[in-house]
């Protein structure tokens, strides 16, 4: 049995509507995912909400709203539909109000408890609630958050706790044996720096509100959120069933995780905790955790709780989806921090969507109506071109592989740039002025289809409506659904049918209003 390529996102508060930091890891997650799927593996791509503890509590009560109530609008009227709305094909899409969460949590709580790595202990100091985290003294900034620049609140509550600190040794030597396993380097680096600098146990449980998951032996206190959330990647999948029914077959064929997405924020629970939560419990580690950059407004992170989100729609309703999904991945490199302007959107927008691939559609499109009665001519072949694509197919498949996607969508942009080339070194619309040269004609627009062919299956995975579009446009179609095409086999020249119907279409990348 193939293990398939497990991907996830991380679960989502539900205190607010998604903002385009959000969309941000979404969208990655998914253009990675289909990009997987395109290369022929089986893939699983989860994503969800994280529903429990203080943060949601407190923004469903200010609202005078039950929590779950709070949870269940939030989650069916902002973040489902903006994840259809960005094209997010996600496979699974987990609540940790969910009573499939709930049980295999607490199943696998009371397993870490029975093996004797959970104690009764009182937990003193710093919180942040935007956070959900336990603070140092030495994180505070003149006794603030750093992220959310707000007081944290001192706590005093006997709680359960978690040995963590027995997973600091087994940690660093993983991180410094198998890099790969947290990245980029500077990812990597600060996570082997905390986990040098001494872990303490952690309090994995609260007694103070009772919005959570109870702990099964103590029903006074509910399991802390971050340990009730990061346990959703393996719940979904059937964490702690029975191996021989269709769920423990689930779990064996997606774990472990291949790819955890997450911001840089969140590194340290996902880099530190969770591998120490899963040790404990003997279980496979995730391949790869990957932190991502933030987006930026006026240098900070951008935040629903700082007034400085920008809703996904604010810009599609603009741009249309697929752009947004092209200009985060394209503008910053994944895992650095990058500024969102209107300005560079807009500038990126024309000159890469719009004038180098939308053109190249439309004229080719364009020419191949004029010239060739709308009907693709006969086969032919371009030695440079063909060459330009195998080289495209590689560098592009071994950087998104490695999650660099700017790289990978960098160099597709570089074959489309050098078709346009193709087809202005080779002025077919010259050449028409000339009625015996009517084949080298045909030769151009079959080639110029091809590279069309390709395109529209290499974008596909970033920009899945205007491929689809392309595909139409080039009679794509009678090869089989676009979603079906595999990476390996794009550079192999020749395949559209000669005959097919080609026709112009709408313009994939319409001039912007002002
Ligand atoms: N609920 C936790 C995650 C639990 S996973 C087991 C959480 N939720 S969150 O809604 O606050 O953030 C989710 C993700 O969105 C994080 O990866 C975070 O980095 C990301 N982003 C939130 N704001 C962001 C930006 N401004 N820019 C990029 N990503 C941002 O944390």
């Amino acid at each position: 049995m193939a293990k398939a390529f497990y991907l996830t996102t991380p679960i989502y508060y539900v205190n607010d509507a998604p903002h385009i930091g959000h969309a941000y890891t979404t969208v990655a997650g998914d253009v990675l995912t289909r990009w997987h799927r395109a290369r022929g593996e089986e893939v699983w791509f989860l994503t969800g909400t994280d529903e429990h503890g203080e943060k949601v509590l407190r923004t469903a009560e200010a609202n005078n709203v039950a929590p779950q109530d709070w949870c269940d609008r939030l989650v069916e009227e902002a973040w489902k539909p903006v994840w259809k709305d960005l094209n997010i094909a996600n496979d699974d899409f987990i609540r940790t109000t969910q009573p499939r969460h709930i049980v295999r949590v607490q199943k696998f709580l009371q397993g870490l408890m029975d093996s004797g790595f959970i104690y009764e202990g009182k937990y003193e100091g710093p919180y942040c609630v935007g956070c959900e985290e336990f603070k140092l003294e030495s994180d505070l900034i003149d006794g603030n958050c750093p992220i959310h620049s707000k007081p944290v609140e001192n706590l005093s509550e006997t709680n359960w706790f978690f040995k963590l600190s027995e997973f600091a040794q087994p940690l660093l030597d993983r991180y410094r044996n198998n890099p790969e396993a947290c990245q980029p380097e500077s990812a990597r680096n600060e996570v082997v720096a905390f986990l040098e600098g001494g872990v303490q146990d952690l309090s994995i449980s609260r007694s103070s509100f009772s919005w959570g998951i109870p702990v099964p032996w103590d029903q006074d206190q509910v399991v802390y959120v971050w340990f009730d959330a990061l346990l959703n990647y393996a719940t979904a999948v059937g964490l702690g069933e029975d191996s021989d029914g269709e769920l423990g077959e689930k779990f064996k064929k997606t774990w472990p995780v291949s790819v955890h997405l997450v911001g840089k924020d969140i590194l340290r629970f996902h880099a530190v905790i969770w591998p120490a939560m899963l040790m404990a419990a003997k279980l496979p580690l995730p391949e790869r955790v990957f932190a991502h950059g933030w987006l930026l407004v006026g240098g900070e992170k951008m935040s629903k709780s700082k007034l400085t989100g920008i809703a996904p729609a604010d810009i599609t309703s603009h741009f249309g989806v697929d752009a947004f999904r092209y200009y985060f991945l394209r503008a910053i490199p994944f895992g650095s921090d990058g500024s969102f302007s209107w300005e560079d959107m807009a500038a990126r927008y024309t000159s890469e969507l719009a004038n180098d691939f939308g053109n190249l559609a439309s004229r080719a499109t364009a020419m191949i109506e004029k010239y060739c009665d709308g009907v693709l001519p006969e086969r032919s072949s371009d030695q440079e071109l063909e060459k330009f694509l195998v080289d495209t197919c590689r560098k592009a498949d071994d950087a998104f592989i490695k999650l660099d996607f700017q790289t990978g969508i960098n160099s597709i942009m570089e074959f489309c740039k050098r078709v346009n080339g193709y087809l202005t070194e080779k002025e077919p619309w010259s050449l028409a002025k000339d009625p015996s040269r009517k084949k080298e004609i045909d030769e151009i627009l079959y080639n110029t289809a091809e590279s069309l062919r390709a395109l529209a299956i290499l974008f596909y995975p970033v920009m899945p409506t205007t491929s689809e579009k392309l595909w139409e446009m080039i009679g794509g179609n009678s090869l089989g659904d676009i979603s079906q095409m595999k990476i390996f086999d794009v550079a192999q020249w020749g395949q559209l049918e000669p005959g097919t119907k080609v026709s112009k279409g709408d313009a994939l990348f319409p001039r912007l209003e002002d």
